[in-house]
């Protein structure tokens, strides 16, 4: 039996040990407890447990079929989980722990519930660098799923207040770490194949991936709303208020979200992700900015973004924010 859910979600800080211990305590309960991770805040549950993930879906009101990561220790943690091949095990190498994850073949008796897998045959794994996350993963003795800690359908959150907002009362504890570092979602690539694809943009350039691979990565952003990646919906990050890229200029009964140096705009409310120009603090703030916009007014005119580096997630997020919902 999961813990019962309280009426409003306690808030502790991530870096206290009582309150990490009653995390662990809860996670091996079977419940669900929201955790600063570098990229986005997670909904981490005991990736074993069916009952326990399917609390996960069930706080975040999300659709069944969206397989969820597993987080692990590290490189060996995770090879009990997937068989990796010689390139999945050199990205990890280079990039972990930190905001990549990797598809990979799931092995038969990998400790990770077919729920969490979406009964998918494959799994998709990655070594978080946060303490608090790092800490949970040993505690609960356990591979950690944790989607990010949103509703389903709303953008990521990247402070504690951000979950509060959405899931206080639908889980059982959130843990505050202050704001994420990376600001985006991990880089989500698939060794299930040669060569390496790319599923989804994040906080791991794609150049720095290539230079470990040592080939061009594939990614047709297009596609990404076909069910390889099944949560990779184009509507996924949707806020309220319609969202216009590449705006050089916002109309006056617009909100504007602004990037590098700002002439002066008139514009119902303005937020710049980065005065200076820099595309990983442009990141850092991309989902608090897009929030303390949205609702503001009906449409957020959004500056053009340059494409390299970091700017290809963050451009992604827009392209999904700015997709028509029907
Ligand atoms: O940075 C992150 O990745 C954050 C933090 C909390 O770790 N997590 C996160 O999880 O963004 P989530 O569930 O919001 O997004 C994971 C994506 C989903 O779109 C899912 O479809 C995809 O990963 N995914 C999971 N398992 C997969 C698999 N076996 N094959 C393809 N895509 C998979
Ligand atoms: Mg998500």
């Amino acid at each position: 039996m999961r813990p019962p859910l309280p009426d409003t979600t306690p808030i502790r800080p991530a870096n206290d040990p009582a309150a990490l211990d009653e995390a662990a305590a809860i996670l091996r309960a079977g419940g669900c407890v929201a955790v600063p991770t570098e990229t986005v805040y997670g909904l981490a549950c005991d990736a074993s447990n069916a009952e326990a993930v399917a609390g996960v879906y069930e706080a975040k009101g999300r659709p069944r079929f969206n397989p969820l990561i597993a987080h692990v220790r590290d490189l060996a943690h995770a090879e009990r989980l997937v068989d990796l091949p010689e390139t999945g095990r050199r990205l990890a190498e280079a990039f972990w722990p930190g905001p990549l994850t990797i598809v990979a073949p799931k092995r038969p008796d990998a400790p990770v519930s077919d729920l969490a897998a979406a009964g998918l045959d494959t799994l998709a794994v990655r070594a978080p660098a946060s303490p608090a996350m790092a800490a949970l993963i040993a505690a609960a003795g356990a591979p950690l799923a944790a989607p990010s800690a949103n509703r389903s359908g709303a953008v990521s959150p990247t402070r504690a207040e951000h979950v509060a907002e959405s899931l206080s009362g639908r889980i059982h504890l959130i843990l505050d770490g202050g704001p994420c570092a990376v600001g985006v979602e991990s880089t989500i690539v698939a060794v299930t194949g040669d060569p390496v694809r790319l599923l989804r943009p994040g906080g791991t350039p794609r150049a720095e991936i290539e230079r470990v691979c040592g080939h061009a990565l594939s990614f047709a952003a297009g596609a990404s709303d076909r069910p390889e990646a099944p949560g990779q919906l184009t509507s996924h990050y949707a806020p309220r208020s319609a969202v216009r890229m590449n705006a050089s200029a916002p109309e006056p009964d617009e909100a504007f979200l602004a990037f590098g140096e700002q002439r002066s705009v008139n514009a119902v409310r303005v937020m710049n992700l980065s005065p200076r120009g820099d595309l990983a603090e442009a990141a850092a703030n991309l989902f608090s900015g897009l929030r303390a916009l949205d609702g503001a007014a009906p449409c957020i005119a959004v500056a053009p973004i340059p494409d390299y580096g970091l700017g290809e997630a963050i451009n992604d997020r827009l392209r999904r924010a700015s997709a028509r919902k029907d």
